[in-house]
């Protein structure tokens, strides 16, 4: 049997604007599970998160998200990611959760993210303390990435990032700042751990399919993308470990 998985990053809620409630009521009538891929409030403020919340009411199927940039904006992320677990959210920093759908058993593992770029443009770990840091940033996300997916034991095996883990999805946004939406060593993480698929977020300009390296199909599920309140990504178990690209259809 499929997994019909529905996934969506960068809605931006603010204190007031769409219902996203409403956009999401009859979601579980096509999904088994909801993936939220970051940047789900403007400004990472607990009264935005609220908000969230109350849209994730409605949302009858398991939901499991990651926090982006925006949410940790204020230097308030935990408590954001508290309150969308309190909604009954399960939000992954370098941490993993297997949810049983009618006997399949969907792994996700979750982080962040962060930026670097990509081979042939990417940031290097020399000169500046503040350089090496941003690499360093990199390489730890990644490496918690990679150890949440090693822990998983699963039929279908999913990571979920805000940031980018391959070029592919980022085609669309300008190639100067590819280096602040994602990162190689995301993707290193993804074929490493032999992923089925990958979904982030945060190229609100970018391309809805990629690869990494490794040939992992990719998904950028930012709402801009999308242009629509979620889309659906349909993965076929048996085809999963094998030809990779023909085991997920959108
Ligand atoms: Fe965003
Ligand atoms: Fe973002």
């Amino acid at each position: 049997m499929s997994v019909r998985i529905a996934a969506v990053g960068d809605i931006h809620v603010g204190t007031s604007g769409t219902d996203l409630g409403e956009l999401w009521s009859s979601l579980d009538a096509h999904a088994d599970l909801l993936l939220l891929a970051g940047d789900l409030t403007k400004c990472g403020t607990v009264e935005e998160a609220e908000v969230v919340a109350r849209a994730l009411a409605g949302v009858r199927v398991p939901v499991v998200g990651v926090l982006g940039n925006h949410d940790v904006h204020t230097g308030h992320g935990a408590a954001v990611a508290a309150v969308l677990e309190q909604a009954g959210a399960t939000m992954l920093e370098g941490a993993g959760c297997t949810i049983d759908v009618a006997g399949t058993r969907v792994g996700v593992a979750g982080v962040k993210g962060f930026g670097g770029g990509f081979p042939g443009s990417s940031c290097a770990d020399f000169g500046e303390p503040e350089m090496k840091a941003f690499v360093h940033a990199a390489r730890s996300s990644a490496a918690a990435l990679a150890g949440a997916l090693a822990q998983l034991d699963a039929d279908v095996l999913v990571a979920l990032m805000h940031y980018a883990p391959c070029r592919g999805t980022l085609v669309g946004e300008p190639e100067g700042i590819h280096a602040f939406l994602g990162c190689y060593q995301l993707g290193e993480a993804v074929d490493g751990a032999g992923a089925d698929l990958a979904v982030h977020g945060h190229a609100h300009a970018g391309s809805r399919r990629g690869a990494t390296e490794g040939g992992v199909p990719t998904f950028n599920v930012a709402r801009p993308v999308l242009a629509a309140p979620y889309t659906v990504l349909t993965v076929d178990p048996k085809r999963c470990g094998g030809r990779r690209d023909e085991a997920v259809t959108q």
